[in-house]
């Protein structure tokens, strides 16, 4: 079973605790979830592999340590998942980026791809997928099926505010995949709100409301 991780990093709770406030706005909220990426980031890779290797100071030879293993991207789950790239790619700038997107047949309700674009050799990379909000886990679940579809082995889901009810079908469903959380919330509404979140990420992030 992959790893569950609630970020209990003082930080990254006191940014938290800033963008749930309704009156901050899309400037400072936009800022502050890249923010809160960033740092969400810098623990999410606290076990990538290093490997040693001989340099040459100014004074003498020595060893360094540098990153090893596979390579990594980012695939924001369209269209709040791109308010966390920014800050994961200041942490990790080599990263390659991916976009999907999905909508919810209104007759089926059953997710549908309108949008995938992944780098070519995603199938070798540790892939860090993003979406602020994890509510009822509908389409985390089914972008990830879809990533692994296309032949993505090495998943890794990274997101703010988390409900229960996501949490529990996320793990479900893709038990091999480490959880990142920001802060796992109480419940969800009767309309698919984290409660008690912090509304729509994605208007708020880009001002559509
Ligand atoms: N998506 C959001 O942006 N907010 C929620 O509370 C749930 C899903």
């Amino acid at each position: 079973m992959g790893k569950v991780l609630v970020m209990e990093h003082p930080l990254i709770q006191h940014k938290v605790g800033i963008i749930r406030r309704k009156e901050v706005g899309s400037k400072d909220f936009r800022e502050i979830i890249s923010e809160i990426a960033m740092y969400m980031c810098y623990e999410a890779t606290r076990d990538l592999k290093l490997q040693d290797v001989e340099i040459e100071t100014p004074i003498c030879k020595t060893t360094v340590k540098e990153l090893a293993g596979k390579k990594l991207a980012v695939v924001p789950i369209l269209r709040a998942g791109l308010g966390m790239v920014e800050g994961m790619l200041t942490m990790i700038p080599a990263a390659k980026v991916g976009h999907i997107g999905l909508y919810r047949d209104p007759d089926t309700l059953e997710p549908v791809e309108y949008y995938c674009k992944l780098p070519a050799d995603c199938g070798e990379r540790e892939v860090f997928v993003v979406d602020p909000m994890l509510a009822t886990g509908g389409s985390c679940v089914a972008a990830i099926q879809m990533l692994k579809d296309k032949g993505v082995k090495n998943i890794r889901f990274m997101c703010i505010i988390a409900a229960p009810e996501g949490v529990k079908k996320l793990q479900e469903a893709h038990p091999d995949v480490d959880v990142y959380i920001g802060a796992l919330d109480e419940k969800l509404n009767d309309h698919g709100y984290i409660v008690p979140g912090l509304g729509d990420a994605g208007d708020r992030i880009f001002g559509t409301k």
